[in-house]
């Protein structure tokens, strides 16, 4: 009798372990499917919203080389930001995108035949300070 009992309690435990290692397998599909975006989202959920005032000095030093120190650009070098459809209609989020990867004169899209480097050309960067440098231009828009 208790053998019996020890029998099918070992049955129970086998099926519910069976079932249990089936759902892992099946449930490992969708985080792995799901898993290249995963990096990615969490990545720009740990960006903050950028502060312009930090993004002032950071503007200075990686952009206004280019772009003039009050974003009006300089001729032949940067464009002007102030009054830029560009800049106005695009989200922070694809502004930073847009300057991590900057532009190449060959680029389809470019509109002046001039480069625009990747992060103003200052590879130290962080995406944070590129928040902050874009909330900085945000205050200087016309
Ligand atoms: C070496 C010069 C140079 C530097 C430094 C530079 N840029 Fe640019 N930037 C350009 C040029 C040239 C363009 C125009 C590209 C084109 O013709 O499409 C441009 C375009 C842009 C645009 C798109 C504007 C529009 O209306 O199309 C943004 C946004 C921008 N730059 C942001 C930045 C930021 C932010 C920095 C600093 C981190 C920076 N740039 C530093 C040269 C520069």
């Amino acid at each position: 009798m208790n053998s019996r009992k020890a029998l099918m309690l070992s049955v129970v435990i086998f099926t519910v372990f069976a079932l249990f290692l089936a759902s892992c397998g099946s449930g490992e599909q969708t985080p792995a499917s799901g898993g290249g975006q995963q990096p990615g989202v969490a990545k720009k959920a740990a960006l903050q919203k950028g502060d312009a005032a930090k993004g002032k000095d950071l503007y200075v030093q990686s952009c206004s080389a280019c772009h003039g120190p009050d974003a009006t650009g300089i001729k032949g070098l940067g464009k002007d930001m102030t009054t830029s459809e560009f800049v106005r209609t695009r989200t922070d989020e694809q502004l930073l995108e847009y300057t991590l990867k900057g532009r190449t004169p060959d680029d389809p899209l470019n509109t002046t035949g001039v480069a625009m480097p990747p992060k103003g050309g200052n590879p130290a960067l962080t995406d944070q300070q590129i928040m902050d440098i874009i909330a900085h231009i945000r205050t200087l828009q016309k």
